[in-house]
C-alpha cells in the first residue's frame, strides 16, 4: 500500500519491480493526486487509487480484504510538487494565490480560517510548536490586530507581512517559510494524523512486512523515530520496576534503519527537494510465542 500516491513516482517504481503477481492500493487525501493516479490505472490492471486520508488505513485494509495481509506500507510524508506548484493551491509563497493549504479540498478549515478566527494563543502555539519560529508570539499578535480591519485571503499578503516583522529578506530561505509549514501542518492535522497512521500500518501489515516512512521536518521524523523504538522494545515493564515480569519478547517491530536514512549527494543534485527527507523503515514481527 503506498499511503501517499502524489504524483504516482514511487507507485510506478513500486509496479514495476512487483510485477504482475503483486498488487498496489495507493491512497491520498488530495482529488487531483487520485485523479493523476486513473492515468497509472490505465497502464498497470493491478493497481487501485483511491481518495483516501491514511488515517483510515484499518478501513481500507479491511474494505479491500487484505488486513493482515500487506506486505509493504509506505508513507512519503508532506507535500507533492504538483501541490507545491500550484498556487491555486496556497502551499507556496512564489506566486500569489489563495491562502488554503489543505490537501483535500473538500473539507476542513483553509489556513485563511486559521489566521482570521484562531485565539491569539493557539497562533502561538502553532507558528512555535509547528514552525519553531522564534518570532512566533509577535506575529500573532499582529496577525490579531490586522485581522480586525483586513481579513486575510491570500499568500503574499501574508508572506509580506511576516517578512517586515523580520525587517527585510536575508539570506536563502524566506522569513515566512516556517510560518507557511506551521500553518501547513495545522490545517492538514498532519502531527495527528502520523500516529493514527503508524499504529494502523502496524495492524495492517503481514507478520515479516515491512513500513516504510519518508518525513521531511524533525516534529514528524520524532514521531516515526520514538514509534519505532517503542514497538521495537521487548519489555513493556514499567521503567520504575526493577525485574521485568512481562517475560521480555513483546517486540512487535524490528527496526530496519539502524541510523536514520538520508538521501546521497548524487540524489540531493538530480532532486533537490529530497534534501531534508529522511527514511525509516521496520519490520513487523509475529506475535509473541
Ligand atoms: C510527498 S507527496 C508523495 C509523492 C509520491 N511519493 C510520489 O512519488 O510522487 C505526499 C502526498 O501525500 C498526500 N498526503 C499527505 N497526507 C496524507 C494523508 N493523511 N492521507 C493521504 N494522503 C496524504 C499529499 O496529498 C501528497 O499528495
Amino acid at each position: 500500500m503506498d499511503c501517499t500516491f502524489g504524483g504516482g513516482g514511487h507507485a510506478r517504481e513500486i509496479l514495476n519491480r512487483m510485477g504482475s503477481a503483486g498488487r498496489l492500493i495507493a491512497l491520498d487525501r488530495d482529488a487531483e493526486a487520485v485523479n493523476r493516479g486513473r492515468e497509472l490505472e490505465a497502464e498497470f490492471e493491478n493497481l487501485k487509487v483511491l481518495h483516501r486520508n491514511f488515517t483510515d488505513l484499518m478501513d481500507v485494509a479491511k474494505e479491500e480484504g487484505v488486513f493482515g495481509r500487506v506486505n509493504g506500507i509506505l508513507a512519503d510524508l508532506g507535500t507533492s510538487m504538483f501541490q507545491l506548484k500550484n498556487p491555486g493551491r496556497g502551499f507556496s509563497f512564489s506566486a500569489d494565490g489563495p491562502l488554503d493549504m489543505r490537501m483535500d479540498t473538500g473539507t476542513g478549515l483553509t489556513a485563511a480560517d486559521i489566521l482570521n478566527q484562531y485565539a491569539e494563543e493557539d497562533l502561538v502555539r502553532i507558528f512555535r510548536d509547528y514552525g519553531e519560529e522564534r518570532y512566533a508570539g509577535r506575529i500573532a499578535r499582529e496577525v490579531a490586530v490586522r485581522r480586525r480591519h483586513v481579513p486575510y485571503r491570500n499568500t503574499l499578503d501574508f508572506a509580506k507581512q511576516v517578512e517586515d516583522i523580520y525587517g527585510g529578506r536575508r539570506g536563502r530561505i524566506h522569513p515566512a517559510t516556517r510560518c507557511f509549514q506551521a500553518l501547513r501542518i495545522a490545517v492538514n492535522e498532519e502531527l495527528e494524523s502520523l500516529p493514527r497512521f503508524l499504529e494502523s500500518g502496524l495492524e495492517v501489515l503481514a507478520t515479516g512486512g515491512t513500513l516504510v516512512v519518508i518525513s521531511f521536518h524533525s516534529l514528524e521524523d520524532r514521531i516515526v523515530k520514538n514509534f519505532f523504538r517503542d514497538k521495537a522494545k521487548g519489555c513493556i515493564c514499567p521503567p520504575e520496576q526493577a525485574q521485568c515480569t512481562c517475560g521480555g519478547n513483546n517486540a512487535k517491530l524490528r527496526i530496519l534503519t539502524r541510523k536514520v536514512v538520508r538521501p546521497s549527494g548524487w540524489e540531493v543534485e538530480r532532486n533537490p527537494a529530497s534534501r531534508s527527507s529522511r527514511l525509516r523503515a521496520a519490520e513487523k514481527l509475529g506475535a509473541a510465542q
